[in-house]
């Protein structure tokens, strides 16, 4: 009796098990078309990139007095600030904030600096060409560390240690010129930004999974996610401007964020920042990009302003959006449920850019807005724990 009352449990945990799996938890039907669709958000982690106009980019070394100048808060005015007072590691490299704060409220959010290496523009409006040039902007800008080229040169000529992890980055020791000395600080700070990759998420072993035609792995993806990914890709068309593998075209949208400042006051987005590259002494047009062939010059060569780049800001990247918010460039959408009721409530009249829109309100069923939550969450993992970092100099 025992031994049949044995068996009888067993076999329904087995049943249930195997109802889990197979029930429970489908693989739903992915077209061909939609596993290539699916295919271009990866492989992830990407390889690496170097940047040449950056002579210390991929280099340990510069990478090293990166990270160490990352949290260095005599680069600010007054000794207070470093660039990790406002991208903090456990923040998912920004503060949490829907608005960053520096000697005053600023008017737009502090972004991730998850992949940052991977882009071409940089800062909502796309006002930097290169890491390292956007590196140097919090460092002179008075709202936000206030520090200048004399702060940077100083600490460097002055400090043996950040002096010696100097020398071991750029082959020289500090040497006079306290602006070269500033712009090869930024250029430390960006090979260090460069190697911030988010970890994979379950996105990814679904991805992996469906493009191999693994279905038992794909079918642990939970159902929700996948038509939370299917809308996405389909006929939300979220993927015209997030797309690839981190997520991101790398270039400017108007999804009809309100532009107020304050009353009376509008950040034009895109429109502003162009304006400031092209005036920017720092761009890759200027003496300090180190990429002797001027191949990477290009871009920056030929943008022109356009009237549709009003109240365009850069896509943003979604990997651990669901662990970032709040959201967009003025922090204005709180929750990730907010940001999909944007899109499915948006007004065609709110889109500023004159362009033919690429946002239309979606209309979606509660199901729906539940679903595009959960395949985007689906993008979110745990960071493993840094390592501390390596001493500069023995
Ligand atoms: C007071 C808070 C604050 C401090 C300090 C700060 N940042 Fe930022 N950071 C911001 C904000 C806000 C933006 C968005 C700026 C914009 O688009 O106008 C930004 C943008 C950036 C970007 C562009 C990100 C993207 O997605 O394009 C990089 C890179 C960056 N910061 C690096 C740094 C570095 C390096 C430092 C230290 C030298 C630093 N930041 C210090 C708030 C801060
Ligand atoms: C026209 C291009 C475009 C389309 C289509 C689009 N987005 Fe966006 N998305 C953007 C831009 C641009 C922003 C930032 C806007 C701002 O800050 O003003 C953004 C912001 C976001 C954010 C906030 C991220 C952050 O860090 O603040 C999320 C989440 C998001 N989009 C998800 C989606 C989803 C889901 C869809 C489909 C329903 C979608 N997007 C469709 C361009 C687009």
């Amino acid at each position: 009796m025992t031994r049949l009352l044995l068996l009888a449990s067993m076999l329904a945990s087995l049943l249930s098990v195997w109802a889990g799996s197979a029930w429970s938890q489908p693989l739903l039907d992915w077209s061909p078309e939609e596993i290539r669709t699916v295919g271009q958000h990866g492989p992830w982690p990407p390889p690496p990139v170097r940047d040449p106009s950056n002579r210390v980019s991929g280099t340990a070394a510069g990478v090293a007095l990166g990270e160490r100048l990352f949290s260095e808060a005599r680069l600010s005015g007054d000794g207070r600030m470093s660039c990790a007072t406002c991208h903090q590691a456990g923040r998912e490299w920004s503060d949490g904030l829907a608005k960053a704060r520096g000697s005053v409220e600023l008017d737009r959010r502090t972004p991730s600096l998850w992949n940052i290496g991977y882009l071409h523009w940089f800062g909502w409006d796309g006002a930097g060409d290169s890491l390292w040039a956007q590196s140097i902007r919090p460092l002179l800008d008075p709202r936000e560390m206030n520090g200048g080229p004399t702060r940077a040169a100083e600490l460097l000529r002055g400090d043996a240690t950040l002096a010696c992890g100097y020398e071991k980055a750029f082959g020289r020791k500090p040497g006079a010129d306290d602006e070269q000395l500033m712009v090869d600080t930024a250029k430390a700070l960006a090979a260090f930004q460069a190697t911030l990759v988010s970890p994979r998420a379950p996105f990814d072993d679904f991805r992996d999974a469906l493009v191999a035609g693994d279905r038992d792995v794909a079918a642990r993806y939970p159902v929700a996610a996948q038509r939370g990914l299917k809308l996405f890709i389909g006929t939300a068309n979220c993927n015209l401007c997030h797309l690839g593998p981190r997520f991101t075209s790398g270039e400017f949208g108007d999804i009809g964020i309100p532009f107020f400042v304050r009353p009376g006051e509008v950040d034009p987005g895109r429109l502003a920042g162009l304006g400031r590259l092209v005036v920017n002494p720092f761009n890759l047009l200027g003496k300090y990009n180190d990429d002797e062939t001027g191949n990477n010059t290009r871009r920056t060569r030929h943008v022109q302003r356009q009237h549709t780049n009003f109240g365009e800001f850069r896509v943003p990247g979604l990997r651990q959006v669901g662990r970032g918010g709040p959201y967009m460039h003025n922090g204005s959408v709180p929750t990730l449920e907010d940001v999909v009721k944007h899109y499915s409530e948006v007004s065609p009249d709110r889109l500023h850019s004159d362009g033919v829109p690429l946002v239309r309100p979606l209309a979606l069923t509660t199901e729906q807005s539940a679903d595009l939550v959960a395949f985007l969450r689906s993008l979110d993992a745990e960071p493993p724990v840094r390592p501390a970092p390596p001493a500069l100099c023995p």
